[in-house]
Parts: structure tokens; C-alpha cells; sequence
């Protein structure tokens, strides 16, 4: 069965505060569902991804929430895998499509993190964490801080090539009118920037974000007219939440399982992707994603992305081309919906001054906590 990403949609990325979720949720679907043509009647399903509403907003039930907020009355559902959640809801999707019980879905992600004072927010992204490493009072940064220092130690890279990744993604932000920060910084400038956990600085960081993105799948689809981008594999893997439970701390293993199953069902190899949307929570992690994914061999990434080999107009495989959750915003439920319809605007061509030229197959990989849980997609436009 053929499943096709018929309508994408995505609001702005960024602190929205004057904007409540229903409203972010409600931009996101009428732009996926004017974008595919279809009315809401032709929806027959709801999926929601969302990390953080319970536990920063006290709102759980996104499902019937949203359902009524868009005047559904179809099945709904919401969907959590910490930052995974957006990707786990598109897999949940093609779940549903591909069991047979629905034809067309709309999946929505969606996060409002700026309302909330920062410590609140590490300490609810905690959550998808192992209850040692929060009781011993470690945040984010801090986990992929050691990440990237046990990757240093082993494969000798330096401070500056992580900053080569914050270098490219602020440049392909600037070429977004939806990312969270439109404007470029120099390798200098990261080197200056506050430390957040050593040898991590402020700009090797995502940012706290708000912003929702919407897609419409479907089995059901003409092939008149505008030719569909086709989702060719949905994949998933787990793997410990404590960086204690791993064996190796230079790889995420459940990035590298869920990549191998995704290129299997695909019928490819990494040197087929063109583009790919990966999940750069912290510079170290698309450092590690680059070589989970096969894109480039063990210890080797870093000075890749430093040399251009992933850079709009310079690469062959162009990564990050929104800006990445470095600089187009990582607002944690709507992050793996936003890569989908990212990949789905460059596998149309429709991509403007960020176009990869000539993109014919994209991925897009989302994860989960400190590597926990990881979600690859693969998308082709023929
Ligand atoms: N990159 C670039 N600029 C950033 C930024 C980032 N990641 N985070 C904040 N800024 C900017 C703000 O826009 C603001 O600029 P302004 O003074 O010009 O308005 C300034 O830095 C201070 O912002 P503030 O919100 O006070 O920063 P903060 O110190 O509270 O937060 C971090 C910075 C890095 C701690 C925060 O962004 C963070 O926690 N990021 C990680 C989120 C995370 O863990 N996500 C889950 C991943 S698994």
C-alpha cells in the first residue's frame, strides 16, 4: 500500500506567547488541509504528538481536545515519546492506514514551552529521563555534554568542529521565514557564547519553543496533476533512558536500529538520501545522528559538516536545510512533524532559497530523551 503525504502545514516557530496551542494547532491544520485540498469531513482520524501539556499546562486529553477545537468527531489520539513524540505520531498514523482502518489522517504536533519559567521546563523535559540521572539533578544539556565529551575524548575533535553544526543550521534558518532565529552566527561567535553544560555553550543548544505542524496521510490519492511524496518507511527503536545502561556512549544505538529497519523497507542505502532532517537537539547530536544514519563513518562527521559536505549548495546530501531544532526552533511535540513536511516541501521542489536542487529521496529522524527512543522516516517523490 502506498501512503502519501497529501498536505503540510507548520506555524512560525518561537516564543508565541500571544498565541494559545488550539490557535497554533488550528494555523497548522489549515494550512496542511488547504495545502492538500481536502475539507475536514474527508479526515477520518486525529493524531496528536505532544510531550510536555500535562505536565507544564495541567491539559492532558489532546485528543478529544483538539478533535472538538477543529470540529472533528473522529477517532483521536495523543501520542508521547518525549521528543520523539511528533515522529511516534506519524508512525502511529501509517499504523492506523496500514492496518486498513482509515484511508486519510491528519497527524498535528504540538508544543507551548515559553509560557513557563526555564526551570519548570528542564525539569518537565526531565521527564523522558532516567529517575537517577533527575534525582542527581541533571538537565538535558548536561546528558548530551557528556555525550559529546566522551566522543572528543575518543575521536579528537575540538570545541569548534561541534560549532561547525551551529554555524551551517543558523545559516539555513536564515533562509526560513518560519524558524525561531533568522540569523547567522560565526564559529567565533558560538566559541563566546555562555557555557550551559561544559564543553556544551548557548549556541550548541536548541532553544525552548512554541510552534505546532500538521500533515495530512493518505492511501486514498489521485496521481493527476501534482505528483505526491510517498512515505516509503516508518521506523522505530528504544533503547536504555540512562546513559548508564549503554555500552557505548559514542553512538545512539536506537538511531542505528531504527535506520537499518528503515533502509530495509525501503530498499536503500544512506547514499541514496538527498536530504535529511535530523534531530540536532544539541550540536553533538547531529554529529552522532550523521554517522547513526550512515551518512558518514565512525569519527569522521564532525569535520564533514565543517568542510560543507552537508551545507545547502555545497554538499551532495544537504542536512538540516529548516535550520535543524538548532535554529529553526525544537518545540518538542511538533519537532518530528515539522522534519516530515520540511523533507515533503524539498522532495516538491518547493523548498524556495533553501531548495536542495534535484531532492528526490529524504529522511527524517527524530529522537526521543537522550536517545531512548528513535523514529526514522523515508520519503521519495516518485
Ligand atoms: N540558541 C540561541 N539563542 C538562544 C538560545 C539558543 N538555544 N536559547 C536562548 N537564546 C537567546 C534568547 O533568544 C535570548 O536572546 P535575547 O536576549 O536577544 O532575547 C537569550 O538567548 C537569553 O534567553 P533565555 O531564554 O534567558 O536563555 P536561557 O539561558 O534561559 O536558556 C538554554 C538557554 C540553552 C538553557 C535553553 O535554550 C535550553 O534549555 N535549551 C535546551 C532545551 C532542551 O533541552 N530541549 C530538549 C532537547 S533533548
Amino acid at each position: 500500500m502506498k501512503i502519501a503525504v497529501l498536505g503540510v502545514g507548520t506555524t512560525k516557530f518561537g516564543e508565541l506567547w500571544e498565541f494559545s496551542p488550539r490557535a497554533l494547532v488550528k494555523e497548522a491544520v489549515s494550512q496542511a488541509l488547504a495545502d492538500a485540498k481536502l475539507d475536514l469531513a474527508e479526515i477520518e482520524a486525529l493524531y496528536v504528538g505532544n510531550m510536555l501539556s500535562g505536565i507544564l499546562g495541567g491539559q492532558e486529553n489532546l485528543g478529544a481536545l483538539f478533535a472538538e477545537e477543529l470540529g472533528l468527531r473522529c477517532p483521536a489520539f495523543k501520542i508521547e515519546g518525549a521528543c520523539a513524540s511528533g515522529g511516534l505520531a506519524v508512525h502511529s498514523a501509517i499504523l492506523g492506514i496500514l492496518a486498513g482502518i482509515y484511508k486519510t489522517v491528519l497527524v498535528v504536533g504540538i508544543e507551548k514551552m515559553t509560557d513557563h519559567k526555564p526551570e519548570q521546563v528542564s525539569a518537565a523535559l526531565m521527564g523522558a529521563g532516567y529517575e537517577e540521572e533527575r534525582m542527581a539533578g541533571i538537565t538535558f544539556p548536561g546528558l548530551y555534554a557528556i555525550l559529546a565529551r566522551v566522543y572528543m575524548e575518543k575521536y579528537g575533535i575540538t570545541q569548534k568542529d561541534l560549532a561547525a553544526v551551529s554555524v551551517k543550521n543558523h545559516y539555513h534558518a536564515t533562509l526560513n521565514p518560519k524558524a525561531q532565529f533568522q540569523f547567522a552566527v560565526s564559529a567565533e561567535q558560538v566559541l563566546a557564547s555562555p557555557i550551559i553544560a561544559d564543553p556544551l555553550r548557548l549556541l550548541d543548544c536548541s532553544p525552548v519553543s512554541d510552534g505546532a505542524a500538521a500533515i495530512v496521510l493518505s492511501s486514498k490519492f489521485k496521481t493527476k496533476g501534482k505528483t505526491p511524496v510517498y512515505i516509503t518507511a516508518s521506523a522505530v527503536a528504544t533503547d536504555s533512558l540512562s546513559l548508564g545502561g549503554r555500552k557505548d556512549l559514542t553512538s545512539l544505538l536506537a538511531t542505528v536500529r531504527a535506520a537499518k529497519k528503515a533502509y530495509q523497507i525501503a530498499g536503500i542505502s544512506p547514499k541514496n538520501i538527498d536530504v535529511a532532517e535530523v534531530h540536532d537537539c544539541f550540536s553533538i547530536a547531529e554529529i552522532l545522528a550523521c554517522e547513526d544514519l550512515g551518512f558518514f563513518s565512525r569519527g569522521k562527521a564532525a569535520k564533514e559538516i565543517a568542510a560543507g559536505k552537508t551545507t545547502l549548495n555545497k554538499g551532495k546530501l544537504v542536512v538540516n536545510p529548516s535550520g535543524g531544532l538548532k535554529a529553526c526552533g525544537h518545540p518538542v511535540g511538533a519537532t518530528g512533524v515539522k522534519q516530515i513536511g520540511e523533507i515533503v516541501i524539498q522532495l516538491r521542489g518547493e523548498a524556495g532559497a533553501r531548495q536542495v536542487k534535484g531532492a528526490k529521496v529524504g529522511l527524517a529522524h527524530n529522537v526521543g530523551g537522550s536517545g531512548s527512543v528513535a523514529v526514522v522516516h523515508i520519503l521519495k517523490n516518485e
